[in-house]
């Protein structure tokens, strides 16, 4: 195993600043100091009482018989208990009074904003759930959604978690074979789609993609479609309907279905290092409280807040801390569809001025292109409604961080900076902003309930100051509990990987006051602008084109991209490499964010006498540093400097 080194990296273990939020901040958070350390202490020592108490914040309809019960590597949380999430995002909040409180502001990238009080909110999604209902779904189904940022994914989620079925959101960027094969894997026999979503001054035509889809997936029955563009798409009579006319003529009655605490609420389609993408599977119970407590606290969320979490609701980051933590907080959540450069580089600052956002979410691959563009755009908005700043996907380096501390939050808003994954569900590690002062570069602590710790690939623990794998020891609610249809995947990716703990993928370090850093992944994934790609999808996409005979992707270090694509590929006898449709040929099987950014055309891999492409080598290629290491066991060492010689196309 091997961990990316990148010049931002050496900057991050370099760095030594150390910023505290102001007197007035940590005068009114709501987790101090005390309570950090009382609070840790408890939810290690007494799981039970702590986990027992935040759940208590919530509504259930049957209570638990027991707080936990861990058959490693299998956990069931707040075991025998019924709930049911869209009832406490939504009905629960207008039981307490905050029927009239906006919950989603909603801007176009045409400009066009909807706002949806909570009590709208709750009966378009019950309006949903009864639409769905009478399609034939079914409490323990799957319904996929392949939809753009609009509040309707917002409503077609909790209208699934409202009648017991499972959510799979793809992201709308992803290819029709990429929405085929989820569709397959979950057998969802429903689709909500939208004739398209503005990107960039475009209409991204998702319905053409899920009906060229749709021709690969037997199962599928149903495909609903919000009209979004005015675009007119071709209906399929029997299979198709409209979102308007479905949802629109359906009853606004409807009550919550009672789950059991361990239903399946999503699944959630992810990279890893080997194979097709993981469908991690999250359950009810667990995942509420864990993003209910995490929004709470590590954004010090209050009523007044207008929160801001730039990501896609096709990701993690926008299940947990768009729609689910934000709402089960009851927190007033704005959502923004399109392009961070439409019409301009100034439109985050345009938004945040229009709608006084006062928590802003978003991640350093943004906050990277936006600082490239310089101050002016951020200088010519008022910002002055900022008061916390949360940076989340990839580690952010330190000139980043200055720079959203400094320019965004004008030095008066906290920056905190969150590690989590996919498979965690929730924020993992983070400086809670009343409790503890930022070290740019630097995640954090580790929230309530995760023991996180240092260790090396045979399970031995490392002590401060050591660079090692970042694994956690026990179990947490908000853990994903399987891999959709593959539990042996998950056994051995998450559990076998170092005896006994959860192997996070990642390498990180810890200083000596406990924060830790994250340096990145160990395995063969790439975090390109926030994304996970795993390695092997692109190698097999690649070498799925009659052109190319062999192919190893790896990630470059990318100033803005945080990584980029490097793809060497050995042409198929006969054939010449085509650039242009190669790249073309990546983003119809995976998507556009898989293409590779660079080709490397070559007579052949460094690989050992084994057969083993050494990756180490072709990661220094790529970022144009000399070879180090030893050649010894390379076949054909000569390989590493005809491919360092070679241009890229
Ligand atoms: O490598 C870590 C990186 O993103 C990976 C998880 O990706 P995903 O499941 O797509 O979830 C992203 C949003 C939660 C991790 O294994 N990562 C995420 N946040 C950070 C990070 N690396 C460093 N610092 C972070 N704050």
């Amino acid at each position: 195993m091997t961990t990316p080194a990148s010049d931002h990296i050496d900057a991050m273990l370099h760095e030594h600043r150390v910023i505290h939020s102001s007197d007035d901040f940590v005068a009114r958070a709501r987790v101090s100091r005390e309570d950090y350390d009382r609070l840790y202490r408890q939810s290690i020592d007494d799981p039970e009482t702590f986990w027992g108490d935040v759940a208590g914040e919530l509504s259930w309809m049957t209570p638990w018989t027991k707080v936990l019960d861990w058959q490693e590597p299998h956990a069931q949380w707040f075991v025998g208990a019924q709930t049911n999430i869209a009832y406490n995002a939504l009905d629960r909040n207008v039981e307490r009074g905050l029927g009239a409180k906006t919950a989603i502001i909603w801007e176009g990238e045409d400009g066009e904003v909807r706002r949806f009080t909570y009590a709208e909110l709750l009966r378009e999604v019950k309006k949903a759930a009864n639409a769905l209902l009478g399609l034939g779904v079914q409490a323990g189904d799957r319904v996929t959604l392949y939809l753009p940022m609009i509040p309707e994914a917002a409503i077609a989620m909790l209208a699934c978690a409202r009648i017991g079925a499972a959510h799979s959101v793809v992201f709308g960027g992803f290819s029709v074979s990429a929405l085929s094969g989820r569709i397959n894997d979950a057998q969802s026999r429903v689709l909500i789609t939208a004739d398209g979503g503005q990107r960039r001054g475009q209409l991204v035509n998702l319905k053409a993609n899920a009906d060229e889809a749709a021709q690969q997936t037997p199962g599928l029955e149903h495909m609903v479609v919000v009209n979004r563009g005015n675009s007119n798409p071709p209906m399929q009579a029997g299979r198709d309907l409209w979102w308007h006319d479905v949802v629109g003529q359906a009853s606004d009655q409807h009550e919550a279905v009672p789950v059991d605490s361990e239903h399946p609420l999503f699944i959630l389609y992810t990279s890893g290092s080997t194979g097709k993408p993981k469908g991690v599977q999250h359950t009810t119970g667990g995942y509420m409280v864990g993003t209910y407590l995490t929004t709470r606290t590590v954004f010090d969320l209050r009523d007044d807040d207008i929160y801001w979490c730039t990501a896609d609701v096709g990701w993690i980051t926008g299940h947990s801390y768009i729609v689910y933590g934000p709402l089960l907080c009851g927190a007033t959540v704005l959502m923004y569809e399109g392009a961070p450069n439409q019409p301009d580089w100034g439109r985050f600052w345009d938004i945040v001025q229009k709608h006084k956002v006062s928590i802003l979410y978003t991640a350093p691959t943004a906050i990277r292109a936006i600082m490239r563009q310089g101050d002016e755009f951020p200088n010519r908005h008022d910002l002055s409604s900022l008061r916390l700043l949360g940076s989340v996907g990839e580690p952010i380096n330190p000139e980043a961080w200055m720079w959203y501390w400094r320019v965004i939050g004008g030095g008066r808003c906290p920056v905190v900076d969150t590690w989590w994954q996919t498979e965690t569900g929730s924020i993992m590690l983070t400086t809670l902003p009343g409790a503890f002062p930022s070290k740019p570069g630097s995640a954090g602590l580790p929230m309530f309930g995760v023991d996180a710790a240092l260790m090396t690939h045979e399970g031995e623990e490392l002590g401060p100051d050591d660079g090692g794998l970042l694994v956690i020891k026990r179990p947490w609610p908000s853990m994903l509990r399987t891999v959709y249809g593959d539990d042996e995947r998950y056994r051995k990716s998450y559990w076998g990987e170092i005896p006994h703990v959860y192997f996070a993928g990642d390498g990180a370090r810890r200083d000596q006051d406990g924060y830790f850093t994250v340096m990145g992944r160990v395995d063969d994934v790439l975090n390109v602008s926030g994304h996970r790609l795993g390695t092997m999808e692109i190698e097999s996409a690649l070498v799925a084109h009659p052109s190319v005979a062999e192919a190893a992707v790896v990630g470059r270090p990318d100033d803005v991209k945080g990584e980029c694509v490097v793809a060497f590929v050995l042409p198929q006898g006969g054939h010449t490499i085509d650039p242009v449709a190669l790249r073309a040929y990546v983003s119809k099987e995976i998507g556009a964010l898989a293409r590779p950014d660079v080709i490397i055309v070559g007579d052949a891999l460094p690989k050992t006498r084994s057969g083993k492409i050494m990756r180490r080598f072709l990661r220094q290629i790529a970022a144009g540093r000399e070879i180090e290491g030893d050649t010894s066991t390379l076949e054909d060492p000569s390989v590493l400097e005809r491919l360092a010689a070679t241009e890229a196309v």
